[in-house]
């Protein structure tokens, strides 16, 4: 049989199946139909055939890196909030005074599609260099009916265009526009966009800022029922600012995923493990807003949570659209060992998108989303982080990316 493409001498591939990431020093990979036929050892390897060989020798090879939780289409700049930031302003400060996520909002809605659309475009041509070829995207820069819809409807344009993977969610809960009261403004969400964006099918999931200088608990537990009522799958951001329960209630609605869980409690992160959520952790968010709480990484070992780490990249909170270096402050900043950090990125963050029977390790039968990195063993990827090791970017065994 010839096969589509075959990946040969690798000094390593990383499978992150079973224990310690699956390491196969040496082997090889057989791509078919865009998806990973076998994985060889070594000594298996005997003489398969292949339209394409590529040969990996001084390469280590991994999945394609998975960013689970990002805000990729935004207009505007918020360097000028960034310095007010570096001279003594809080997060928290400039979002009370109408700063922040709402300012984002403003160039958001002035902004057209076409202008979104190419600003998404050069994020995420920096991000397959970076080697993540899934990447999920929330809207929550509109909070209007039609700047919601617009938002995702460039998501859906750039997923025709870009290799990624692009998994689309509707956070129209990111925060109040100025204009409706509390009320009209979750009941706006709830009987207007909600039913808008699931007709159209334009988002997998739904997700809400439940914080305190966001949604409230039951504001979003109102929204969030709603999603579920209209057979879409549930995320959170939770636990950021202060702990509000959050965690706990991504637990009682049955999220697949809960994020940030800097503040989260024990009782909540045991009922997140006991519900079956994953942990997302967003360690360049702490690192870029000089936060000084951390998530309870020890607990979530201990209760053996599939903990995935994103950039959760986004103009105000994480400037950070590289996922090595979110990986890398997930062990500086977060305390995850390196292989948990590098699940982080991969197998994990695939679960919480709910597509770890597709992407995030190699294993057959799974898409052949690939990376080839200069480097003698997968450790450089963290240690390294800065230098961008990556060749060769694989997507759906297709070579979509390479460089010196
Ligand atoms: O995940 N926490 C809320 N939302 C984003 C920040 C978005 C922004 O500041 O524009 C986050 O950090
Ligand atoms: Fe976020």
């Amino acid at each position: 049989m010839i096969f589509d493409l075959i990946i040969r001498n690798a000094s390593q591939i990383v499978t992150m199946e079973g224990e310690n990431l699956g390491v196969i020093e040496g082997g090889s990979i057989l791509v078919q139909g865009g998806k990973i036929a076998q994985v060889y050892k070594p000594a298996e390897d005997k003489g398969c055939h292949a339209e394409r060989v590529l040969d990996a020798k001084g390469m280590v090879v991994m999945p394609g890196f998975v960013d689970c939780h990002t805000h990729l289409v935004f207009a505007g700049s918020r360097t000028q909030e960034f310095r007010r930031r570096m001279a003594g302003a809080s997060y928290e400060e400039i979002a009370r005074k109408g700063g922040g996520i709402l300012s984002t909002v403003k160039a958001t809605r002035h902004a057209t599609f076409e202008e979104l659309y190419e600003e998404g475009l050069k994020w995420l041509r920096e991000m397959l260099r970076w080697g993540t070829t899934t990447v999920e995207i929330k809207s929550g820069y509109g909070l209007t009916l039609a700047d919601e819809l617009k938002q995702l409807s460039v998501i859906r344009s750039l997923s025709e265009e870009v290799p990624q993977t692009l998994v689309p969610t509707f956070l129209g809960a990111h925060a109040f526009p100025e204009g409706p009261s509390r009320e009209e403004y979750v009941n706006e969400v709830i009987d207007l966009m909600l039913p808008e964006v699931a007709e159209k099918g334009l988002a997998m999931f739904v997700d809400a800022f439940c914080d305190s200088i966001a949604f409230s608990n039951e504001e979003t537990r109102r929204i969030l029922e709603k999603a579920a009522e209209l057979g879409l799958g549930i995320k959170l951001h939770v636990d950021e600012i202060e702990d509000t329960g959050g965690a706990r209630l991504a637990a009682e609605l049955g999220a697949i995923s809960a994020e940030h869980l800097i503040k989260s409690n024990e009782v909540g992160l045991r009922a997140m493990a006991e519900a079956g959520v994953v942990p997302v952790l967003l360690p360049a968010t702490t690192f870029f807003l000089k936060e000084k709480a951390r998530p309870n990484v020890d607990l979530m070992r201990e209760l053996g949570m599939p903990v995935a780490v994103a950039t959760d990249f986004n103009p105000g909170s994480s400037t950070i659209f590289a996922l090595p270096f979110a990986a890398a402050c997930g062990a500086l900043v977060d305390g995850l060992t390196l292989e948990e950090a590098l699940k982080g990125i991969t197998i994990n963050a695939a679960r919480a998108l709910g597509l770890a029977d597709e992407v995030g390790s190699v294993r057959p039968g799974k898409y052949a989303d690939l990376l080839l990195l200069e480097m003698d063993t997968w450790e450089e990827l963290l240690y390294l982080f800065n230098r961008n090791s990556i060749r060769t970017v694989i997507k759906r065994g297709e070579v979509v990316c390479a460089h010196e």
